[in-house]
């Protein structure tokens, strides 16, 4: 079965997919594959989205959130402004490896106990889930809310990806239930200042603290094991340095795994400038597309490349560069390693398997693309393509301006 989502050997319905929306939209579509340091120049150079896969498919999948790596315009900017206010808020930096070490170790406990418990993908998601959870509202998760948010982060990630259509209860009782935590918590004056915007404000927690970090923490650590279980000598020097309790060798196990096996399969900016890229001469409003599960890169796996200080062309490839690039990089970093470390130190080997119950999301994706799936996909990317029509006749009609998607609800 061909798969429009993601990128595949040979013949790419994917690109062609990005050009046809291109065209219809009158503007020139630029897809890389290679060259980390150009791929690195495109993405410092704008901080708009443009009007490509975030836009027409990210962003509908997304809603009612409006994550902060989709959005564009006057909606983005409130978000990345207040999230960095949140963001410096939250006190993470002394609560992220005593939290991450006592989820570890908690389930560590409940493997020991029942011998036919798993570190599946699942797994992988509810520790993410707990860890974010506490450092936001300073207690532990109740199992009940353990359970809406697993269920929630799962209907996301299968919408996301264009699987098919979520859930709308598991999405709503998501919504009510951060919301209701919000209201008996400390940021509950911050939600009542923001009630004419209640679901911009919500979305501050829930995609880029909750939702998002369940679907890539289990997708990292999966590719991580995937790479330990089969270089026997690796697994070895990482569980010496867990041991150590080396942290930063975890992480740069972490970066490296994520070089290969990246979580997002593109990232995209509309140039809002002229831009010379690799001996191309690109004008502004060239929507340029990285293809990262599909780039040319070199393939041995060397966690010594993200050593500090160390020339590495690939460094902003985890977490982008520019105004756009993760703002949750520190957090993300400081957990994957702490994770990493107790895993290896705290669980048998044999129970750690994340690429288990993976389903869908990021590269390591189920595989299974049934008629259904393959109908629906159909139906977003024909709506996608109607979507590129009307954005290229309201541009010949306004010559002027920056043409919008109709009445576009993300982008301001
Ligand atoms: C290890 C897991 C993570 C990875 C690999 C990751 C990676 C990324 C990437 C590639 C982008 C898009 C960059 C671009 O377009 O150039 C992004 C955006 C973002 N990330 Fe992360 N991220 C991770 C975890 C987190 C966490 C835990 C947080 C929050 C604490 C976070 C907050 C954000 C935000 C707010 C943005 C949007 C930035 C913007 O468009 O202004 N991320 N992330």
């Amino acid at each position: 079965m061909f798969s429009l989502r993601y990128a595949q050997d040979g013949f790419s319905l994917r690109s062609q997919f990005m050009r046809l929306c291109g065209q219809l939209q009158g503007r020139k579509v630029v897809t890389l594959n290679s060259n980390p340091e150009a791929c690195a120049r495109v993405l410092a150079s704008s901080n708009s989205k443009g009007q490509g896969i975030e836009l027409m498919l990210a962003c509908p999948a997304w809603a009612p959130v409006f994550s902060i790596e989709s959005v564009d315009g006057d909606k983005w900017e409130w978000l990345s402004k207040e999230f960095s206010k949140l963001y410096a808020r939250l006190d993470w930096q002394t609560k992220i490896a005593p939290l991450t070490r006592k989820h570890v170790s908690c389930m560590a406990e409940i493997a020991r106990n029942d011998q036919g418990f798993v570190l599946d993908a699942e797994q992988i998601s509810r520790l993410t889930a707990n860890i974010l959870f506490e450092i936001i509202f300073s207690r532990p998760m109740t199992r009940a809310e353990d359970d809406i948010f697993y269920q929630a982060s799962l209907e996301w990630r299968k919408e996301i990806a264009i699987k098919g259509k979520a859930s709308a209860k598991a999405k709503s009782d998501f919504w009510s239930l951060l919301g209701e935590l919000l209201e008996s918590s400390v940021f509950a004056d911050d939600l009542k200042a923001n009630a004419h915007q209640r679901n911009l404000y919500l979305s501050l927690f829930a995609q880029p603290l909750i939702i998002s970090p369940q679907i890539n923490f289990s997708d990292i650590m999966s590719a991580v094991f995937k790479y330990l279980d089969q270089d026997p000598k690796l697994r070895a020097k990482a569980l010496n340095a867990a041991r150590d309790r080396d942290v930063e060798y975890m992480q740069n196990i972490c970066m490296e795994s994520i070089r290969l096996n990246h979580p997002f399969p593109v990232l995209e900016r509309e140039l809002t400038r002229d831009l010379k890229v690799a001996d191309q001469e690109l004008s502004a409003g060239t929507q340029v597309y990285i293809m990262l599960d599909e780039f040319k890169q070199e393939q041995d796996f060397n966690p010594d490349r993200w050593v500090k200080g160390a020339k590495n062309p690939y460094r902003t490839m985890p977490f982008g560069t520019g105004q756009r690039m993760c703002l949750g990089k520190q957090l993300a970093t400081e957990m994957m390693g702490e994770m990493l470390a107790s895993i290896l130190s705290e669980f048998l080997a044999e129970r750690i398997r994340p690429s288990e119950n993976h389903l869908y999301s990021g590269r390591d994706n189920d595989g299974k693309d049934s008629m259904a799936t393959l109908l629906y996909q159909l139906k977003i990317f024909s709506g996608a393509l109607k979507d590129s029509l009307s954005i290229g006749r309201a541009k010949k009609a306004d010559a002027k301006g920056r043409a919008k998607l109709g009445n576009c609800p993300f982008t301001g």
